[in-house]
């Protein structure tokens, strides 16, 4: 898309994303969860970020305490505010993917307009994008409410809640799928790794 700037110029660099690749054993990719509110996505998401880890693969999560509490903490929950969080968020996860490592998203992001741009950002770029629904019915996402948020939502205390007051447009095709209330976590990891290798991305 186009800068609101003008006067500025696109410098490439001296390393190519194939030999940076090359000389550091590791292809980049984003790994994009979506789900409502205590679906899962944040756990599933951690134990995945581990898993890589310890198998030498450089990952790096980012959610709500690293983007919402700094890049992004001057948005709230408004559709405008959602769009232009997952706007930066797509366009960081990309960064950190070019910079060969696994980067793993971890937000609702209930738009699919919204999730089809980072898509589309990162096809762009050649870079491979693998999304994953953290799926599970409101009513269990309800029930668990780990943070008392669905009961507030309920109350009216908070407006525009995702599943609730605020629309949650699910995935129709995403690479992966996972029922996380059926799934034990460890089993949710080896689903997403299996793809990754059967896809040659890990
Ligand atoms: S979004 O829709 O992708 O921009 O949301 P995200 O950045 O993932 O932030 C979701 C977390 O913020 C808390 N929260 C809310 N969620 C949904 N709707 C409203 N109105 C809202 N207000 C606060 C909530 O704890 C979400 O945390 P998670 O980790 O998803 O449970």
């Amino acid at each position: 898309s186009t800068p609101s700037s003008t006067n500025i110029t696109w410098h490439a660099g001296h390393v190519s994303r194939e030999e940076r690749a090359q000389l550091l054993k590791q292809k980049g990719l984003t790994i994009w969860f979506t789900g409502l509110s205590a679906s899962g996505k944040s756990t599933v998401a951690s134990a995945l970020e581990q898993h890589l880890l310890h198998r030498g693969i450089n990952a790096y999560r980012l959610d709500g305490d690293n983007i919402r509490f700094g890049l992004n903490k001057n948005l709230g929950f408004s559709p405008e505010d959602r769009n232009e969080n997952i706007r930066r968020i797509a366009e960081v996860s990309k960064l950190f993917a070019d910079s060969a490592t696994v980067a793993i998203t971890s937000f609702i992001s209930p738009y699919r307009i919204d999730r089809d741009s980072a898509r589309n950002l990162h096809q762009e770029a050649g870079i491979p994008f693998v999304e994953v629904f953290a799926d599970v019915p409101v009513s269990v996402a309800e029930q668990r409410d780990p943070k008392g948020l669905y009961k507030k939502a309920r109350a009216g205390e908070i407006k525009e809640f995702t599943g609730i007051s605020a629309p949650y447009e699910a995935p129709e095709h995403p690479e992966i799928h996972i029922r996380t209330d059926l799934t034990p976590i460890a089993k949710a990891v080896q689903q997403i790794t299996t793809y990754l290798e059967d896809n040659k991305l890990i």
